[in-house]
């Protein structure tokens, strides 16, 4: 095994990256069009080579040449491997194609249960008081699994959404135990629901979820596989495409045991268009973020944010990149300047470089590049033309996406989803009792007003006064409207503080 992987040439020498500091997270920035997903291309299927596993996200399609040779190489491929004599070997790249909406790739699902009220709320931009609410649903449902209840499985939607409408037809009884809700989150909450639904994104909540081991799966020819998620559609719903990725992030560093440093990463995750993950991300996640960034590097887990400028990235999580790929930028706005000084900063410094002033410079294919050395200190940084990828550059054709599909076989099971007994099949049989049960009570008491009207009438001759109905149905409120705008925001806190979830509310152990 490779101790490094060759990035490209710069005056000082060969660039690499070091297997056993891929880890330490890393950064692809730079604008448009400056190489940057064939740079994350050339890591990831050098990753592959070394065997470790990735998984990355493919916003524009063009990721997907990785899983075919593209011989012979475009012109510019064979041109700059010469110029910085690496050879280019066309060859394709193990890969498996995943994909939320199931056209792209094997579908990935998760559960309801799984994803946990914080991420739920970030997809369903929650205001507080909703997140309140959310959070009062899952810790109730998950209160019930606990006593092996299944109406508290939240499988998809269709669950969620039952488990509102539960919640609002019994919140006296639950705001005693769990706090307020007021009406309005609830309905608020519904319509998200719904929205979110009419985006196709009930397509993601489900069963069968996807398993973390698929990304982790060795191949008996030693190599790692390429996961890609297909995103173009995905990244079109901003929130459900960050959420996404946080949860798969989360679930990592939740089911992977401690390993600490190691000759080489077990899985590289490369989380493209990375900025969507932070625009308008509250403080409080911002932090988780950080937290599971810092923590996961001793499972074994590397991960690379890529986006167009570093100042995208809030600087605590900046600070946890350690390996740095920063291509062109374009400082035309102040704001602009300010990014191109702060990239140059965070790099250590080179007396033949001239950071900010070069970083406008760079041509296409070219970065600025700082590394972990195998003592964990950054490489001075090195002006770097980025060698080109064996596999091909640009889109792989939809029929030989469709054959690779057919072909990996473990990708079947999720092909279709199941539907099993969970909170909307239970909760709605329960309703349905429930008001047969209201309405059989309201035929009673009709009947028995027309017989005491008819006895009444037989033995005074006359029409009998008008009687209240034992259930005044008309004027009847429900307990939330009773309760009349109060929201406990003071609880919430305490039972999200409460609540026994990992580090972005997903469960912290497996329940099912
Ligand atoms: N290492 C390289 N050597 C030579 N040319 C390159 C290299 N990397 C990229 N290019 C050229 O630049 C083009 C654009 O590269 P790429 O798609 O990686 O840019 P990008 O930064 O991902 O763009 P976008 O932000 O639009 O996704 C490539 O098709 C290729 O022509
Ligand atoms: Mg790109």
């Amino acid at each position: 095994m490779a101790e490094a992987i060759d990035i490209g040439l710069a005056p000082e020498g060969v660039q690499s990256l070091a297997l056993k500091r891929a880890n330490r997270h890393g950064l692809i920035a730079g604008a448009t069009g400056t190489g940057k997903t064939v740079t994350l291309q050339v890591l990831a299927e050098a990753f592959a080579r070394e065997g470790v596993n990735v998984f990355a996200a493919d916003i524009k399609g063009d990721l997907s040449g990785c899983a075919a040779a593209g011989d012979p190489p475009p012109a510019w491929a064979s041109a700059r491997a010469t110029e910085i004599n690496m050879p280019l070997t066309p060859e394709a790249a193990p890969a498996v194609f995943w994909d939320v909406y199931g056209e792209l790739g094997h579908p990935v699902r998760t559960t309801v249960t799984e994803m946990g009220p914080v991420l739920m709320g970030r997809v369903l931009e929650a205001t507080d008081a909703q997140e309140g609410a959310l959070t009062i649903a899952f810790r109730l449902a998950d209160d019930w699994l606990n006593e092996g209840k299944n109406e508290g499985l939240l499988l998809d939607l269709n669950d969620l959404r039952a488990l509102l409408t539960y919640l609002s037809d019994n919140a006296e009884d639950i705001g005693k135990k769990y706090g307020l809700v007021t009406p309005q989150s609830i309905a608020a909450l519904q319509r998200k629901v719904l929205q979110l639904e009419m985006d196709g994104a009930d397509r993601f909540f489900g069963e069968p979820a996807f398993k973390l081991d698929e990304l982790l799966r060795t191949r008996p020819d030693g190599k790692g596989t390429i996961n890609v998620l297909a995103s173009e559609r995905l990244v079109q719903s901003p929130r459900l495409y960050s959420a996404f990725l946080l949860w798969l992030m989360s679930e990592l560093w939740e089911e992977l045991p401690e390993v600490g440093d190691q000759d080489k990463p077990k899985l590289v995750f490369f989380f493209d268009e990375a900025h969507l993950l932070f625009r308008d991300a509250p403080k409080e996640l911002i932090n988780k973020v950080e937290q599971v960034v810092r923590l996961i590097r001793s499972k074994g887990v590397g991960i690379y944010f890529v986006t167009q400028s570093p100042a995208d990235i809030p600087e605590i999580v900046l600070s946890q990149l350690g390996n740095r790929f920063q291509h062109a930028l374009r400082a035309y706005t102040p704001t602009d300047q300010k990014a191109v000084r702060a990239a140059a900063q965070s790099f250590r410094a080179n007396a033949n470089v001239d950071v900010a002033k070069e970083i406008q410079e760079l041509g296409v294919g070219e970065a600025l590049v700082s590394t972990l050395d195998a003592k964990g200190a950054p490489t001075p940084v090195a002006r770097t033309k980025v060698r080109p990828p064996n596999s091909q550059v640009g889109p792989i054709l939809p029929a030989e996406r469709a054959a690779l599909m057919k072909a990996n076989t473990a990708g079947r099971v999720y092909e279709k989803a199941i539907d099993r007994e969970s909170a909307h099949e239970i909760l709605g049989k329960r309703a349905a009792q429930l008001s047969e049960a209201e309405e059989r009570e309201e035929e009673r008491a009709a009947r028995e007003k027309e017989a005491a009207r008819s006895s009444r009438s037989r033995s005074t001759g006359s029409a009998a006064p008008r009687t209240r109905s034992t259930r005044s149905s008309g004027s009847r409120t429900t307990p939330l409207e009773r309760q009349g705008g109060r929201v406990a925001s003071g609880v919430f806190n305490t039972i999200v503080r409460e609540l026994m979830r990992g580090i972005l509310g997903t469960p912290s152990r497996r329940r099912r």
